[in-house]
Order: C-alpha cells, then structure tokens, then sequence
C-alpha cells in the first residue's frame, strides 16, 4: 500500500487514501488492484501546446491526381484486396451520449425503409465485399466495456449479420479515470472509479494487447481499413485508398474533404515540420484557421472524417516500441459519487485520439474524397437537426439516387420519400452497375433494394 500512497500523493490523487482506508477490508481489493493499474503520472501530465511556427500543407491526392491515377491506384489495391492483405476495423467503443440511445450506437435502427441497425449496414458491407472478392475480409469491432455485452449479443442474435464466425473479432478497449475540474478522480461508487472509454485511440492499445495485431501479421493482412461504426456512408471496398496505400508504402492514408469554409469545425491534417498531424480546430485561432500559404492556398485546408487506412508493419513497429497515444482532456459534465450520492459535475473525461498516430509515420499521405458519397455522421439526436438519423438517411438517399441514376434511372423523389439499397445488394456503385438488372426506369417513391 506504501507505493500506491506514494503514486496517488505525488499525482495529486491524495483524496483517494481515505477513500480506500474508509473501506471494509473485503471491499478494497478491485478498488486498489485499479488503482495500482492506473498510471497516474500520464493523467497529470499536461498537454503539449502546439508550435504553429512550421504548418503547412500535406501532401494530398487531389481530386484531378485522383481522377489522373485512378486505374493505377484501383488495380494495385484490388491485388491487395484479392491476396487477403486488408481487414476492416471499425471502432464502436463509444458511449453515443449526443445521440442518447440506451444501447450502442451500432444498433440505431438507421435504414430509411428497412429499419436495418448501424451494425448490420456496416456488418454488410463487409459480407458484400467478402462475396464480392471471394474470400473472408477480417471485421474487427473495438468493443468498450461499456458497450461490449450488448454488442456481442447483438451480432450473436442476428447471426453475426451471415459473417464467418473467425472473420468477425471483437476486441474491448481500456477505460481511463474521469476528473474533476481540479484533475482529481472521481468516484462511480464508494467502492469504483468513475472511467471513461479510453477513445477511439485506444484502439491502437487494445488492437496490441488483445493479440489481435499479432494475428493480423500472422495472416499476411498488410493494411486496415479504419472505420468509425457512425458513419453511416463510409466505404470498405475501396481499392483506390487500399492502392495509394500500396503504391506510396504509406504508414497511414487519411481521407480527407475540402474544407467547406475556413471556419469549418472539423480537424485538419497538416504538416508540422517533417510530419502530419492532425489539428482539432479547437486548438486554432481563427486567425490560424484562416491562415493561408504563399500561393494563396488555406494551410488548414483538408478537414479530416475520420477515415483511415493503416499500414500492419507500421502499427507493429510502433507496438514494439512500446507507444501509446498521449490523452487529451475534454470538460464534460459527468455523474459522480458525492458525498453519499450521485451528482453532477464539471470535470474532465480523458482520450486518446486514433490520429495521434500519424505524427509517428515517416510516409503519410491524405487522399481526397467527396464528401457526400462517403460521409454521412450519426451524432446527434433528430431534435438537434444536424449530424442526426433524419440527415444521415437523407445523405444515404440522395447518394443512392446518384447511383441509380448512373444506371440510367429517373429518380424524382417527393421531400420526404427515400431510397434505400442494402449493402447485400449493392455496396458500391460498380456494384449496382454489376447487378441492375433495368427493373425501373423510373423511381417517384420510397424504393428498396435488398
Ligand atoms: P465520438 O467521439 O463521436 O463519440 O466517437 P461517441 O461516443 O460516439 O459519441 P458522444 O461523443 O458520446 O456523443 C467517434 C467514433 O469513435 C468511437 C465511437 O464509437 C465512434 O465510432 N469511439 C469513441 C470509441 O470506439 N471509443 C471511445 O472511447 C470513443
């Protein structure tokens, strides 16, 4: 107990001694084997404040180098895709608080017509990917403490949504102490820490303590296709971010969009010095977010959604080294044990971020996406009217619209009607080119295709 003492004084967790004392001998085991578990030293640290000094652009695949070197790209990625060198990973640990939904994000009834969850659109896209390429594509699913029970229940219910039982791997990430205002821990009961999920960064931990990079290696998968379970549009099968992976020996490619306006709240990947970063447009000024270089151009121009795709060996370097992603603090009004009771209090929950890996890739490269085709966010609840169920449907119709309209299709669609085409039957638009089968020529309705 002499050491613990030590830690928790010296980290300013001083509070948490007679907490402990306080306890019936039988109560304190958890309690202490936790907090000998924690590292104190890492959640006093502060963050270090960034050097705007040296930003600049990253180097990005444009649009027209993207429409240039599309061929090269796709083919090289589509050898990647057939020699089984890509798995899938999708992060799911959160806790979906904006959206306010008693389970994980992932069962959100999201389709407009089918009512299909979140999990079972992404779940197939991977199976439409898998039939389409003729082998098992691994889908690994970050799971949280939080969210692990009802997530495995959930795929075990639906029958893993007809994926192989080896192809579907759940790993759980950790859970780091919630602060107070002061950075002293809070309680969840007499006898519990009050913990957070660890952030989409923990995945990066959690991928290396689960032994599931390890097996990824073993299995001759080279790279990750990182996705987050709400994005609701976010493509799997994508030989051309695959392939400027391949071609380039990128560490990490991260999709990026053009930023709509300067003061677009999204982060930004840029370069500092000689590496990317990315940088929250909370940490800018808007003077910084208005920067621009001497041809004219915004230095933070390329807004990132969050989508990336991971190089194996990069990821296993990095784990051998012993890296962890720093953590960041955001304030958040949390519930606490106070005083005998729950409470509401101002504090600080603590993450990692997935992104703060890239500032460790000697090679990383973002590629441009159009953002409608490929970015649909389900954050918030339909009463907020943004990044919410109502909007993401409306994206996913619209896209579906452009698609069926490339196969030559009418579609002139009421305000309120949708179009809704389940990844089994078409996951992409060379799918639906594949398969359509010229049943309409004319869609003035809800339709959909499954
Ligand atoms: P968000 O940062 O949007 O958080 O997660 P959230 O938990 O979904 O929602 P709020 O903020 O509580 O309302 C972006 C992605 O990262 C995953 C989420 O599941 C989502 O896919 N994530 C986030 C994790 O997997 N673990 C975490 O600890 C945090």
């Amino acid at each position: 107990m002499d050491d613990l003492f030590k830690t928790l004084r010296s980290s300013g967790q001083d509070h948490l001694i007679p907490v402990i004392e306080s306890l019936p001998q039988e109560r304190q085991g958890p309690f202490v084997e936790r907090l000998r578990a924690i590292d104190w030293q890492e959640l006093a640290a502060p963050e270090v404040p960034l050097d705007d000094a040296a930003v600049a652009q990253s180097r990005v695949v444009d649009r027209q180098e993207r429409a240039q070197r599309a061929d090269e790209f796709s083919a090289v990625g589509e050898r990647a895709y057939q020699d089984g060198a890509v798995a899938v990973l999708m992060v799911a640990g959160g806790q979906g608080t904006r959206l306010g939904l008693d389970a994980p994000k992932g069962c959100f009834p999201i389709g407009a017509l089918s009512g299909a969850s979140i999990y079972q659109l992404q779940a197939e896209k991977v199976l439409a990917l898998s039939r389409r390429i003729g082998r098992a594509v691994p889908l690994l699913v970050m799971t949280s403490p939080m969210t692990d029970a009802q997530t495995r229940s959930f795929f075990a219910e639906h029958q893993r949504f007809g994926l192989a039982e080896d192809q579907l791997r759940f790993f759980c990430q950790g859970t780091v102490p919630s602060l107070d205002a002061d950075g002293r821990a809070l309680l969840a009961a007499p006898d519990r820490l009050l913990e957070n999920p660890d952030g989409h960064g923990g995945c990066f931990t959690a991928l290396v303590a689960s032994g599931q990079l390890q097996r990824l290696v073993d299995e001759g998968v080279r790279r990750i296709v990182y996705i987050q379970v709400d994005n609701i549009l976010v493509p799997v099968d994508d030989p051309i971010l695959v392939g400027v992976a391949e071609v380039e020996s990128a560490d990490v490619v991260t999709k990026v969009l053009d930023k709509a306006h300067p003061d677009e709240k999204v982060g930004h990947l840029v370069r500092v010095g000689e590496r990317d970063r990315i940088i929250e447009y909370t940490e800018l000024t808007a003077e910084q977010a208005r920067m621009r270089d001497d041809d004219g151009r915004l230095v933070y121009r390329w807004g990132s959604p969050a989508m990336h795709c991971w190089s194996v060996s990069f990821l296993a370097a990095l784990a051998q080294d012993g890296f962890r992603p720093p953590l960041h603090r955001s304030a958040k009004p949390l519930k606490a044990w106070r005083e005998g009771a729950m409470a509401t209090v101002e504090g600080w929950k603590n993450e990692r971020f997935i992104f703060d890996l890239i500032p460790q890739a000697r090679i990383s490269i973002g590629l441009e996406i159009e953002r409608d085709d490929e970015f649909a966010p389900v954050k918030n609840a339909d009463s907020q009217g943004s990044d919410c169920p109502a909007t993401a449907r409306r994206l996913a119709s619209d896209l579906f619209a452009r698609w069926l309209s490339a196969q030559g299709v009418v579609v002139d669609l009421p305000p309120d009607a949708h179009l809704e085409i389940s990844p089994v039957f078409a996951a992409t638009v060379a799918d639906l080119a594949q398969r359509w089968d010229g049943r309409s020529q004319r869609v003035d309705g809800d339709l959909l295709l499954r």
